[in-house]
């Protein structure tokens, strides 16, 4: 039997498993022949036509066969402004087709890609699922040859039998802590798009070669995305060493001058970490994300063990109220309220929802979070479902965010051999059980309701507004649903108190970005609410590159505006003048074309309308021709019709869509 025919029999008869049925299949097939839609729709027990209406609407869906290999260019502003473009033309070129298209003898599929979610290694070229950053176009013949590499950690056996308290399990870690000389490679998306495989594969090499007595191990990405590959060198007597730029063609050398203390601190390194607010991110780079007793060590669970120990779920509620937590998924709502809610509400289960979906352009920075400390969003959701009542968690990833869904399993995986996961957790009356789940592409998707849509197996078309999740949510029960960064500071509040969160970014505590486009150190940074663009973009992304002039900043991707240089000391606080969004930062210089920008976001957001509603299916699509036809666009009327888009539109998407453009025709006068 086929995989996936096998892999199709093992999952219930019901509809919720619909898009797990179609991944099945494409990810065995590469794509979903008609022939397994029947099969699905047999098995699931849905109308055909219903399951070929779904598989139709995800665009990770494919329903005709690929070429053997696909190739896909992201076209995405960061990558477009870095030479994305080229490369797709030379491509073009190279391969004799003309995107989106297959080679007349099925050797390869090209094709643009909106975002692939690595803005900070831009320009990106996609092979087969792998990404390569930083291309130029004298790489793509190296880029399309490469083999396929990926990386693969094995888990330790960590079951640990007989034990079941917080203190046993924190000695447990502390038995297996390695103390002498250890290199610790970040392997993230970003240095796996620059050779992160082929370092590690040299270190660990050079490491045997040398009979050094030495752990090799992985972390995440400390935000650090320029300098990838980036090595961390921890000497027995504590001493740490930062290597950038770590290829593995260099490390022979690299160790030579590390292991006889000669690497001179990179000052841009040092400034880049000093200058930020890492609390959130405090971990990423440093621990290892296969590793639970390296996280229990450095302090995961413990805000959990203390809750479950004698704080009531009304306790830890209060506390995240009073410290002021809003949620990072961008609309800012009060994350206390929604758990409040969702416990006095009648039903069960109650769901706790982790949006991991992470969908618009340009932004990146949930992926680094999970792919960095996935066990602290892991404690966060916990502590979100003890305090809203919640006995299921499901972590709903990315369907192309391979890694963090990786390391999430891995995560989820260890901590219910440790005990987190499952009946009465660390002997408490708490038992929760977890479930990954992943989306098939679309903007549209990461919007709470469509979210639960494609859960319980429907098109990701949002629901109207009352009824709220927290009244009747996934499968019509209480629902709360958190976005990842969200939920990572519930375990830092949990355990150093409301004032401590209150007391950063004027109330509104730190707040993580992804920075990227034209500057000079692009990467995931967090710092204090109210920071300002010039902070960000300047003083820690070290300015436009090449003495250029900037022309503006997109800051919330394609829900987002382009904020000209004139704002750019406005402090980013939800409700300012200047919203930061969900934290995407893309940085434009003076060589950008404005109108260029607006339609790339305008066509974004037209494309991923789900036509649910007229004025955002419609409304969308003109003001992008109007914008294409016009030349010099009539202001008036595009502005008019923008409000209609913006104030009619049942969900976000359309909510926002118009605000690039409305905003530009006001801060960018050669627009209008
Ligand atoms: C079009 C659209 C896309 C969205 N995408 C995401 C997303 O990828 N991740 C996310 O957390 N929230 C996303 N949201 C917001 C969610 O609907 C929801 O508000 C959020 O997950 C709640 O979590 P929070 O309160 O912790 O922010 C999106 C909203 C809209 C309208
Ligand atoms: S606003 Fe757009 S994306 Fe949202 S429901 Fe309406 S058509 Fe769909």
């Amino acid at each position: 039997m086929s995989d996936w025919r096998a892999a199709l029999d093992a999952l219930p008869r019901e509809r919720t498993w619909l898009l797990p049925a179609l991944h099945a299949v494409q990810h065995d097939l590469r794509w979903i022949p008609s022939g397994a839609l029947a099969a699905v729709a047999a098995h699931l027990r849905v109308p055909a036509s219903e399951v070929y209406g779904v598989a139709t609407h995800y665009p990770e869906f494919r329903l005709s066969e690929p070429g053997k290999r696909v190739v896909r260019v992201c076209t995405g502003v960061s990558c477009r402004i870095s030479g994305g473009l080229d490369c797709l033309a030379a491509l073009e070129r190279q391969l004799g087709v003309r995107v989106p298209a297959t080679a007349a003898d099925g050797s390869v599929t090209l094709e643009p890609l909106d975002c692939a979610f690595n803005c900070s290694m831009a320009p990106v070229v996609q092979v087969d699922h792998q990404d390569h950053g930083r291309v130029a176009i004298q790489d793509l013949e190296r880029v399309l040859s490469a083999p396929p590499s990926g990386f693969f950690w094995a888990l330790a056996d960590d079951l640990i039998a007989g034990r079941s308290s917080y203190p046993e399990l924190v000695s447990h870690a502390q038995s297996r802590a390695y103390r002498g000389l250890t290199f610790v490679l970040a392997v993230g998306s970003c240095s796996l798009s620059v050779g992160a495989v082929e370092t590690f594969a040299a270190l660990t090499a050079e490491v045997d070669r040398r009979g050094l007595q030495a752990a090799v191990s992985p972390a995440g990405c400390s935000g650090l995305c320029w300098a990838a590959p980036m090595l961390t060198v921890i000497h027995p007597d504590g001493t740490t060493q930062l290597l950038p730029h770590t290829t593995a063609d260099r490390i022979p050398a690299l160790l030579d001058a590390a292991l006889a203390k000669r690497v001179e601190p990179d000052p841009r390194v040092t400034d880049f970490l000093r200058r930020q607010r890492r609390e959130l991110t405090s971990r990423c780079g440093v621990v290892n994300p296969h590793d639970i007793a390296d996280a229990v060590r450095r302090g995961s669970y413990a805000a959990l063990a203390e809750a479950l120990a004698g704080r009531s779920p009304e306790h830890i509620t209060q506390t995240v109220k009073a410290a002021g937590l809003r949620g990072r998924g961008g609309a800012y709502f009060a994350a206390a309220t929604k758990w409040e809610g969702a416990r006095q509400a009648p039903g069960s289960p109650k769901y706790l929802i982790v949006n991991a979906e992470e969908g618009e352009p340009g932004i990146f920075k949930d992926r680094h979070l999970m792919e960095g400390d996935p066990h602290r969003l892991f404690e966060g959701a916990l502590l979100a479902a003890y305090a809203s009542g919640a006995s299921r968690i499901i972590l709903y990833v990315h369907g192309e965010a391979h890694l963090s869904a990786e390391r999430m399993k891995d995560a989820v995986a260890s901590a219910r051999a440790w005990g987190f996961v499952g009946e009465r957790i660390l002997g408490s009356d708490f038992s929760v059980e977890v479930e990954i789940r992943r989306g098939a592409g679309g903007f549209v998707l990461g919007e709470e309701t469509a979210l639960m849509e494609s859960l319980e197996g429907r098109r990701a078309m949002p629901r109207p507004k009352p009824p709220f999740p927290t009244e009747a949510g996934l499968f019509g029960k209480p629902t709360v649903i958190n976005n990842v960064e969200t939920l990572f500071a519930v375990p830092l509040i949990a355990a150093r108190g409301e004032k401590w969160w209150a007391g950063l970014g004027r109330g509104h505590g730190t707040k993580c970005f992804g920075l990227s486009g034209h500057v000079a150190r692009p990467g995931v940074v967090e710092v204090e609410m109210g920071s300002t663009l010039r902070d960000l973009v300047e003083r820690l992304g070290g300015g436009v590159p090449g003495g250029r002039a900037l022309r503006g900043v997109v800051v919330g991707g394609p829900s987002g505006t382009v904020v000209p240089p004139r704002d750019l000391d406005e402090p980013l606080l939800p409700g300012g003048r200047v919203n930061p969004g969900t934290g995407g930062l893309v940085a434009l210089d003076d060589t950008v074309s404005i109108r260029d920008v607006i339609r790339t976001l305008l066509d974004f957001n037209t494309r991923e309308s789900c036509g649910k509603c007229t004025p955002c299916r419609e409304g969308t699509a003109r003001l992008r021709d109007i914008l294409d036809t016009a030349g010099a666009p009539d202001g008036p009327s595009i502005a008019e019709l923008a409000e209609v888009v913006r104030v009619a539109s049942l969900c976000g998407l359309g909510q926002a869509a118009p605000l690039s453009i409305l905003a530009a025709l006001r801060d960018y006068p050669e627009l209008a």
